[in-house]
């Protein structure tokens, strides 16, 4: 049986992720503060933002995953509405500690786990190839990750691992709910970004995870999974 880990499964399209690979038949862990409630997922309590993460990691889903990682899916983040002349570096350094240095604090103590076959996927952004006003710090933290998924495929030679960055266009979840105030004018404004003229279900951003976890020649790719977006 598969054993998938995977941050953020609590909402949005970590949640919808994790159902999907409940329904293949795997073992799924999710990782964050509040659980995902779902029927087959492991909830393990962390905040990915917090220095005592890793001793959570190492002492409470380690000991769960009886030495075996099949697919390891940085899925949460955070985003706030900030811009370069406000964001101090601390606040800076807080959504680069959920957004990228988390990532790379599980992929630390996981890889051991991870053998031929196995997959690390980033789960990045449109705005980790382009920028936006009024979202500095997460424009900042999703092209890291980008360059973070990059890396990881060089580094990763010869081991039979494959990584991908999935980067969601606008999703229905509360992630973009909360950012544009929960207006629905805004969200119907914002589903008319795309070439479709609706935002993306969560679940449509589930199945591509899935076919990228499955698919070791989407290896070292950015898959923007957007609907296509208009441009201006
Ligand atoms: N929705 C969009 O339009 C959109 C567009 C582009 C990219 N994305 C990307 O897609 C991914 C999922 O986003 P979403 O829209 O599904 O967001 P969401 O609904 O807000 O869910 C975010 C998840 O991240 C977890 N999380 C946040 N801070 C955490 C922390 N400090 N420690 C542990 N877990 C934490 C949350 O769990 P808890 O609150 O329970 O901790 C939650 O499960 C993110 O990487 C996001 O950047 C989304």
């Amino acid at each position: 049986m598969k054993h998938i880990v995977i941050t953020g499964a609590s909402k949005g399209i970590g949640r919808a992720t994790a159902e999907l690979f409940v329904r293949s038949g795997a073992r799924v862990f999710n990782l964050s503060r509040s659980p995902s409630g779902l029927e087959g997922v492991t909830d393990v309590k962390v905040d990915l933002g917090h220095q005592g993460a890793q001793a959570v990691l190492e002492s409470q889903l380690v000991p769960l995953l009886d030495g075996q990682v099949d697919v390891l899916i940085h899925n949460a983040a955070r985003l706030v509405n900030d811009t370069l002349q406000t964001t101090s570096a601390s606040e800076l350094n807080n959504i680069l500690m959920i957004n990228v240095v988390g990532p790379q604090m599980l992929n630390h103590v996981l890889l051991p786990l991870m053998r031929e076959g196995s997959a690390l996927l980033y789960i990045g952004s449109t705005l980790g190839e382009k920028a936006v006003a009024n979202s500095f710090s997460y424009v900042t933290s999703k092209h890291a990750m980008i360059g973070m998924m990059r890396a990881s495929c060089q580094d990763l030679a010869g081991t039979g691992i494959h990584t991908a960055c999935v980067c969601p266009g606008f999703t229905d979840t509360e992630m973009l709910r909360a950012h544009v105030g929960d207006d629905a004018s805004v969200l119907q404004v914002i589903g008319g970004l795309s070439t479709f003229g609706r935002l993306i279900e969560p679940e449509e951003i589930a199945e591509t995870i899935r076919f990228c976890a499955d698919h070791p020649v989407i290896n070292g790719a950015v898959l923007h999974a957007n609907l296509g977006q208009k441009e201006s």
